[in-house]
């Protein structure tokens, strides 16, 4: 039996980085005789200018029959920020799916270290699981816009925080056993009940996990001073947003981590974690390793295809092994031909 992907290319760099991503599935597929079907569709910008909405009803009803869905990356310059968004499009698709848990690792590959902003002695080791909180928060409770004011609620119920949090201690639990909760307790309510219960559901059935909490600000300090105190990071949406946007380069470059939304089912939808990067987009130097790392996570979590995803992540590490870089890690390989040295050595 076949199992279907759905693909939403998107905008910018999103095409570019998703064929690579596909051509390393395409591969890796045939070594393990598995089969594949592969149906795009539009999203993002590139749906708002084939038909005026970034999520059109014929893409979310294919998204909702996939087993996974790949997508690349939306929005850019050209479509701004007003109501018809490209990102309202990816927001609109997570809740619709119901994809309430994104997990960001981000792990830092021995042979990228001193490519690290960082000095290399404190980014050595680096291995953090963000376990971000998707469907909640100020991304979407009410908007209200008046001619000179705005408000976005930041709203959070039990429910969704328990089950995120679930997710946290259940990785820590396959990890390292170690669970840092990222909140603003000193400040806001949401925080104090997401610490409330995230503390008595660890009580309740995790007490072999070890939980620390800390506040938002001081812990975007220390993942840079000393990120090797991290194993999973737990933390609600806006924050999880901007913290493993900075993670990122502990790792080396944003173009280098994949994720992966995942509901309550097998079916998820997994991406980069870095936009379209409008500056560099049709040029065919983006780096696709974070696609790639990405659609190993699809193999894992989605189509049940672990010794395929292992053997791609594998694969990755390899080839950074062997000195291959694109331009963002101080290399000169294109966007395709990071792929193909990836398929090379799967
Ligand atoms: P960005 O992540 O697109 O780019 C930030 C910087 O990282 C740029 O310098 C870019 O060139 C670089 N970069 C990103 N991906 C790279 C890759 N694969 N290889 C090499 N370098 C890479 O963030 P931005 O510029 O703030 O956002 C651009 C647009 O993307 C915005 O419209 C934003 O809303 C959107 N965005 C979309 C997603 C998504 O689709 N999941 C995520 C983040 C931002
Ligand atoms: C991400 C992006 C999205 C987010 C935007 C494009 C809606 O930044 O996936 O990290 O804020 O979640
Ligand atoms: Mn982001």
């Amino acid at each position: 039996m076949s199992q279907n992907i759905v693909v939403l290319p998107g905008d910018g760099v999103g095409p570019e980085v998703t064929e690579a991503a596909i051509q390393v599935l395409i591969a890796v597929a045939e070594k393990f005789d598995f089969s594949l079907t592969f149906e795009s569709h539009d999203f993002g910008g590139a749906a708002i200018d084939a038909c005026g909405e970034p999520l059109p009803d014929e893409t979310l009803s294919a998204c909702k029959a996939a087993d996974a869905i790949f997508l690349g990356a939306v929005g850019g310059p050209k479509w701004g920020v007003h109501t018809k968004r490209p990102e309202a499009g990816l927001l609109g698709l997570r809740s619709a799916l119901n994809l309430f848990a994104n997990l960001r690792p981000v792990k830092l590959h021995p042979a990228l270290a001193a490519h690290s902003p960082l000095k290399e002695e404190r980014v050595k080791g680096v291995d953090i699981l963000i376990v971000r909180e998707l469907t909640g928060g100020l991304y979407f409770g009410e908007k209200k816009r008046e001619a000179d004011k705005a408000s976005d609620l930041c709203e959070y119920s039990k429910f969704e925080i328990i089950r995120a949090a679930r997710v946290a201690f259940e990785a820590a639990r396959r990890r390292r056993g170690h669970v840092t909760s990222i909140d603003k307790a000193n400040v806001l309510e949401t925080s104090r009940l997401w610490r409330e219960t995230v503390t008595a559901l660890h009580e309740k059935d995790y007490g072999d996990v070890e939980l620390r909490h800390e506040l938002v600000d001081s812990a975007a300090m220390k993942l840079i001073t000393n990120p090797g105190s991290y194993d999973v990071v737990l933390t609600e949406n806006l924050f999880g947003d901007i913290l493993s946007d900075e993670c990122s380069v502990l790792a080396g470059s944003i173009g280098l981590l994949g994720s992966a939304s995942l509901g309550a089912g097998t079916q998820g939808l997994y991406e980069p974690i870095h936009g379209s990067a409008p500056d560099i987009a049709g040029k065919n130097i983006a780096n696709p390793l974070g696609a790639i790392a990405s659609v190993a996570m699809l193999l894992r979590h989605s189509l049940g295809e672990e010794d395929a995803a292992k053997t791609i992540e594998k694969a990755i590490y390899t080839m950074l092994d062997e000195g291959m870089r694109s331009r963002d890690l101080g290399g000169d390989l294109m966007c395709d031909q990071m792929a193909d040295a990836v398929i090379g050595w799967l």
